[in-house]
């Protein structure tokens, strides 16, 4: 695709909504929340955001830019950009980590399609954290039950990526963005307001350094790069599609402190509500599956509640996958000038 001919987002808000739906995905409040359960809350939320401030922020600005300059794909960017240097193969190692986070995110997201049904169908009322433990198990062992969801998920998101740039991704994330915000902070509110929901907000807030080991500290640096998208490919393509009339310096701070605002609210959603029934906080990569349809089993309200959050987690994975779609599809297309419609399909 030529530079006269490439497509961009059509306003400032476009392209936030799209960059933070591609950041803010399961990463924010699926791993976040039981990865803080499980190395010790508070002490380990700061060296996040200090990962994030010193080193995402950079990175994620570099990427813009790539794109930006570049006007093409991941890949393309770099070969634009050091057309005699070997630069390419890091837009290829960027390419290919989508195709693999995707590997497993897409299933995840599809859990997240079951517990909206779940949720919906009433299904967590008297039932224990053994039952509950069990009912997932069943679940994410069955052979075609988790297929199933995965499929409808995958043709809902390629179904967005299809429709291109400005219909599909910037005009759904627009509308799913705010949901996403609305939904959160609705659920934040209603933990902090659970009696015995202190507790929770002191795991958060009140930090126990003698926690942190190397161990930590490294995967607070994943977890940043995993949640800002950064080494996917994503901010660079994302970046190709926004105009030179945008800030990007401005569009870095946006998308970051959003980022990093929903993975706080979405722990200050989930751990005070874990407190306030007892439950352990350092659950594990179930927390979500397991705990929380316990916490909302307990809860008044639970019932609209427990549908709340499972859609609020559906859309979050939703606008990521399709930011890792695109990585991909806008590799084939402009590097193996595919149709957008084949390259969607093979992906
Ligand atoms: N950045 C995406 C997430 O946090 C991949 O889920």
């Amino acid at each position: 695709m030529s530079k006269e001919q490439r497509i961009n987002f059509s306003s400032k808000l476009a392209v936030v909504a799209a960059a933070a739906g591609s950041a803010v995905g399961l990463g924010n409040i699926w791993r976040f929340p039981y990865e803080l359960g499980q190395y010790g809350g508070a002490a380990f939320l700061i060296i996040y955001v200090l990962f994030v401030v010193l080193l995402g922020m950079p990175i994620m600005l570099s990427e813009f830019i790539i794109g930006r300059m570049g006007q093409r794909d991941a890949v393309g960017s770099f070969r634009k950009l050091a057309p005699k240097g070997k630069w390419w193969i890091i837009g290829v190692m960027g390419v290919l980590t989508s195709f693999l986070i995707m590997g497993f995110y897409s299933v995840v997201a599809g859990w997240t399609m079951e517990y909206v049904f779940q949720a919906v169908t009433n299904q967590f009322v008297n039932k224990d954290t053994a039952t509950l433990t069990q009912v997932f198990v069943n679940f994410s062992t069955d052979t075609w039950r988790p297929i199933i969801w995965l499929t409808i998920f995958m043709v809902i998101s390629a179904g967005i990526i299809m429709l291109g740039v400005k219909d599909g991704i910037e005009k759904s994330t627009k509308f799913l963005m705010p949901l996403l915000v609305v939904i959160i902070v609705a659920l934040g509110i209603r933990a902090i307001t659970l009696p015995g929901g202190a507790a929770g907000l002191k795991f958060l807030f009140q930090p126990d350094f003698s926690k942190i080991t190397s161990g930590v500290v490294l995967s607070a640096m994943g977890q940043a790069f995993f949640s800002l998208s950064l080494g996917m490919g994503c901010m660079i393509t994302y970046g190709s599609y926004i105009s030179k009339k945008n800030h990007l310096s401005h569009t870095v701070v946006e998308v970051t402190m959003l980022d990093t605002l929903v993975s706080i609210l979405a722990a200050v959603a989930i751990f005070p509500a874990v407190f306030s029934l007892g439950i352990n906080p350092g659950f594990g990569p179930e927390l979500v599956f397991i705990t929380l349809p316990n916490v909302f089993a307990q809860m008044p309200g639970g019932y609209i509640w427990s549908i709340l959050f499972f859609i609020l987690l559906c859309v979050a994975a939703l606008t990521s996958v399709i930011s890792l779609m695109e990585v991909i599809v806008a590799y084939l297309v402009e590097e193996f000038k595919m149709k957008r419609k084949t390259a969607n399909g093979l992906v």
